[in-house]
């Protein structure tokens, strides 16, 4: 507009000069109508973008979720990161990237849960709580993983949790409700949609953690390359390249459950592949198969930043987000290490947990304007972590509390008596809900952060962006920027990729993804119990 506009004042200037006569005023018609659709076309070029990226190159698209992650999460780490490096100017890796924000209520509720959530990016469309790869009338849609599939791109899912949790469910699977997690599991190792899987969740694979018994990974895993437990990810990630060419399909469930969560990672023995890990070898054997033609389309959830939040963990959070930080970087760094190809990251949440505050008021005093890193600094495992060890070890007692809990663990000196006798009391009464919200508290009351809930809240979450050419990022920013609807930005994928929903809806219709054995109502109270049985 601020081109267009000079224009037009130097050409009225002009004709005035040259006074007025009829056939003048026909020309300058005809100029100023010529001028005008001229202007029109090439704004269209500039402000509306091209159907899709145009070029020849192989793509790549690696979709990111935060799950549980408001913009007070990333302000959380980022403080955190300062406070630890004593360098204010220190950054988040993903701040470079903000490219806006996503609204992501769900078609039943202002509040989402991550299987809408999850669904709005992959279908492209609100559905109802619970809701895996299905619309609000419970048919089944196709996503843009299966699109990318059906159009001869590889698949992957990179998760922390479950692979048969919410988030890559609704990438993989469909069905009813979320819970129906062995259901999930036949459909994503079966359905010849997914060329690699790396995270937790085995339990739904195996004999031992399915409710019908079956091996599921002897019976379908025919063709693929496994390695279920940390030794054999190591295996494949520490051999050469060429050794790589030729693994896909690829499974590496390494957890029963969750993979642990980064604080109690760091101060234990775990010898299982971190986030970056993860992501740096499905890239890795994505990129170098002998089967990648065109590219790839890749999920990598930092999954269980949410769990803190639902725990409300104030400790875990920071920690949590900067360990998906770092596995960004990494990607980052891969695709700008290939010029040759197209990449285009994209991360984004389904919605904030916990409703979290950074400064809380704990009197009727006028509060001082803090929150403490410091304290949570202090932090060596999560309220999950301790609640456990303090419901399985034997003779806890009040020395133990003080000693182990109070200032190994949790290095908090202004303990009261009344605190270690409250924590005997709830071991004794093996309450671990309200073990682990009492030991949580105590950290959450003295680093000054508030929570609001121990379920997820409706505020906006942050989008990112990065692609590894300048034409590229402004193509993927025309599609994304500003504040979006979280049903947007599969389309971004739709284009890119040049995929077809339609193949994609005919794919997903012909799946059975029923409940089992209950009704509506029930599986919706055991989705719950199921999602924070764990909790
Ligand atoms: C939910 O989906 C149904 C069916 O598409 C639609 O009629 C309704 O308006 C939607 N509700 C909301 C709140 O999005
Ligand atoms: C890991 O899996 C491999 C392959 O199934 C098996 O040979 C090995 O014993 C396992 N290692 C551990 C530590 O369980
Ligand atoms: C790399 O892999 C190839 C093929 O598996 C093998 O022949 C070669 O010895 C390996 N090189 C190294 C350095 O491990
Ligand atoms: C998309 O897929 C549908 C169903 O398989 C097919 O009929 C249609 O021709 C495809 N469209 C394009 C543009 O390839």
């Amino acid at each position: 507009m601020s081109e267009r506009i000079p224009l037009l004042n130097s050409l009225r200037k002009k004709t005035l000069k040259k006074g007025i006569s009829n056939s003048l005023i026909k020309k300058l018609l005809i100029f100023v109508s010529l001028a005008a659709i001229i202007i029109t076309i090439v704004l269209q070029f500039l402000i509306i973008p091209p159907k899709s990226f145009p070029s020849e190159r192989k793509k790549n698209f690696i979709f990111f979720v935060t799950d549980g992650t408001g913009p007070n999460y990333i302000t959380m780490a980022r403080n955190y990161k300062q406070f630890i490096s004593n360098d204010y100017s220190q950054k988040l890796h993903l701040d470079e990237h903000l490219a806006g924000t996503s609204r992501t209520r769900s078609n039943s509720s202002w509040v989402t849960d991550s299987a809408a959530g999850a669904t709005a990016f992959s279908c492209m469309l609100k559905t109802y709580n619970g809701a895996i790869g299905v619309n609000p009338f419970q048919n089944p849609c196709g996503t843009v993983l299966e699109a990318a599939k059906l159009a001869k791109y590889l698949t992957g899912l990179v998760v922390t949790t479950r692979i048969t949790d919410a988030t890559p469910a609704a990438f993989s699977a469909h069905v009813d409700y979320r819970s129906q997690e062995d259901q999930i599991a036949e459909q994503q190792i079966g359905n010849g949609m997914v060329d690699l899987m790396i995270g937790g969740g085995l339990q739904h694979f195996v004999s031992t953690g399915r409710k019908d018994g079956r091996n599921i990974i002897q019976e379908l895993a025919n063709d693929w390359t496994i390695a279920n437990n940390a030794s054999s990810f190591f295996d494949i990630y520490n051999s050469n390249i060429s050794a790589k060419h030729n693994i896909l399909p690829f499974i590496s469930l390494f957890e029963m459950g969750d993979v642990p969560f980064q604080i109690d990672r760091e101060n234990m023995e775990y010898d299982g592949p971190s986030l970056k890990e993860e992501a740096e070898l499905a890239l890795n054997l994505l990129h170098s198969s002998s089967e990648n033609k065109k590219g790839f389309f890749l999920l990598i959830e930092g999954s269980r930043i949410d769990h803190c939040g639902h725990s409300n963990d104030a400790a875990c959070i920071p920690r949590e987000v900067m360990a998906f930080d770092e596995a960004f970087e990494y990607v980052k760094s891969f695709a700008d290490k290939h010029p040759e190809e197209d990449f285009i990251m994209f991360s984004t949440s389904d919605h904030e947990t916990g409703g979290m505050t950074l400064s809380r008021q704990l009197d009727s005093n006028y509060p001082d304007y803090v929150w403490f890193p410091e304290v949570i600094h202090k932090v060596k495992h999560s309220g999950q972590y301790m609640t456990k060890k303090l419901l399985t070890e034997e003779n806890i007692d009040k020395d133990y509390i003080e000693t182990k809990v109070m200032a190994e663990w949790m290095g908090i000196e202004d303990y009261t008596k009344q605190n270690v006798k409250e924590i005997l009391t709830l071991i004794q009464q093996k309450d671990a809900g309200s073990l682990q919200d009492y030991i949580n508290n105590l950290v959450s009351t003295r680093a000054r952060i508030g929570f609001t809930t121990h379920g997820h809240s409706a505020v906006d979450v942050n989008t990112y962006v990065h692609a590894n050419s300048e034409s590229l990022l402004n193509y993927v920013l025309q599609n994304v920027r500003g504040n979006r609807e979280n049903i947007e930005f599969g389309n971004l994928v739709v284009e890119f990729l040049g995929l077809n929903m339609t193949a994609a809806n005919e794919f997903a219709s012909e799946v059975n993804h029923g409940p089992l054995v209950f009704s509506t109502q029930q599986s919706s109270i055991l989705s719950f119990d199921e999602y924070h049985k764990d909790i």
